[in-house]
């Protein structure tokens, strides 16, 4: 089903043409394809996975995107990738507020700025975590990302990603994935463009299984967008782009590689409105346990135990009885990254702000603030609609080692600790403050 240049679906098999008969019928090779077309596998997993995890596309375009010379190193700015080792990594909480947004011209690929990360792309395992703040769009430069895909999140201003395989739209409110290699450009149609970035070195992201849960529910994959074909046939000078084992590279085309004329495959950039989450918590005592809200998984090999989860705490009900309804104290194996793309999050009455960001790795005790915590104990349990909120966590089974940048920068907030300060001991009957055996 065709939405708008957009094709719906998780995982299918798509076909998509910008100029009728393009695409080979019957096979992928074959002797001469229509209009002398190249044709190109694009493999995202190996040849031999598992039929689930396999996934490929086959592209067919104006020139092979073999013809390019040599790529040369480029200056990586605030960009890092894993292993990352910069600084030694704390087992502190952190926040940050927003990033400021930049003086000079900057693209999206000149604005990305790493927090984080675990792993490495060598290993095809972790994840490095950025932000972007952007105010031009790209022009005669495309970018791809050979360490992993990409999670983009944006917070504000719109992004339209011109890749290889289609347009696709972002606002906020809604993400976008790009897969490891397909390129594409940045553009700006607000002008000015911030947000955030999981980049995943490891298993593909994918919809989770439900359990118990049905056939239904969560992000439904009829709500995942992938743009139809679209190409360019731009002969003038363009810059190809590309993240490789943690740094930039360059090279020089005479042409725009963004000359895809049709596609066919399962291997796709695609987006999802997050206000389409079906959103499922208690409907009687105690919330479920945040995974409940994981909207796309990346497995390791550890079944349950994801190299990372991203999950939303979109606008929802809050119905439980006799429940301290905002997120409990928790101490948690995995480690969590989270954002706010707007509103304010159940768990924080103040401090964290659309735009920032915060840090708790394994093990790091955390929950509501104070005020939060002395609301929600005395507050009337009637039904309650959280709205105007859209914070999200990616969730990941290693530690997330903090850059140097993310350790300096003025936007670290260094009171965060104080929010937990000062809670009152718990009173036993008839004791006092001694311990007692
Ligand atoms: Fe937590």
């Amino acid at each position: 089903m065709a939405i708008d240049g957009y094709m719906s679906g998780f995982g299918n098999e798509f076909a998509t043409e910008a100029v009728a008969g393009a695409l080979p019928e019957g096979q992928n090779s074959p002797q001469r394809v229509p209009y002398g077309l190249y044709a190109e596998q694009l493999s995202g997993t190996a040849f031999t996975a598992p039929r689930r995890e396999n996934r490929r596309s086959w592209l067919y375009r104006l020139r092979p995107s073999s013809s390019h010379g040599s790529f040369r190193p480029l200056p990586e700015g605030q960009l890092r990738s894993g292993p990352f080792t910069e600084t030694p990594t704390t087992p502190n909480r952190l926040r940050w507020n927003p990033l400021p947004r930049p003086t000079q011209p900057t693209d999206f690929i000149e604005g990305l700025v790493t927090f984080g990360g675990n792993g490495s792309p060598s290993q095809g395992m972790g994840v490095g975590i950025h932000q972007y703040v952007a105010n031009r769009s790209m022009t005669d430069t495309v970018f791809y990302n050979a360490d992993g895909e990409l999670l983009i999140v944006p917070q504000a201003g719109r992004l339209r990603l011109v890749t290889e395989m289609g347009v696709l739209g972002l606002s906020p409110g809604e993400i976008g994935v790009v897969p490891r290699g397909v390129r594409f450009r940045a553009e700006l149609p607000d002008g000015a463009a911030s947000g955030y970035i999981c980049e995943n070195y490891g298993a593909l992201f994918r919809i989770p299984d439900l359990g118990p849960i049905g056939a239904n529910g969560l992000a439904n994959p009829r709500d995942f967008l992938t743009p139809v074909a679209a190409y360019e046939d731009v002969d003038r000078p363009t810059r190809v782009v590309q993240k490789f084992q943690g740094r930039l590279w360059a090279a020089e085309l005479d042409h725009s590689p963004l000359d895809v004329v049709a596609w066919h495959g399962n291997l796709v950039p695609y987006k999802y409105d997050l206000s389409r989450f079906n959103t499922i918590g208690t409907v009687s005592f105690d919330h479920p346990d945040p995974s409940i809200f994981t909207v796309i998984t990346s497995p390791s090999d550890s079944p349950g135990v994801a190299n990372c989860d991203f999950v939303i705490f979109p606008p929802r009900w809050m119905v439980a009885e006799n429940t301290f309804r905002p997120p409990w104290f928790h101490r948690n194996i995995m480690s969590e990254f989270m954002g706010l793309v707007h509103g304010a999050y159940d768990a924080k009455a103040e401090g964290f702000t659309p735009g920032g960001a915060s840090l708790h790795n394994c093990m790091s005790g955390h929950g509501p603030d104070r005020e939060t915590y002395e609301r929600a104990v005395a507050v009337n349990l009637a039904p309650h609609k959280i709205a105007d909120t859209l914070a999200f966590m990616f969730e990941t089974r290693w530690v997330i080692a903090p850059t140097r940048f993310a350790m300096e920068t003025p936007a670290l907030q260094r009171d965060y600790d104080a929010c937990w300060s000062n809670f009152p001991k718990a009173r036993l009957p008839g004791t006092g403050s001694e311990t007692k055996r």
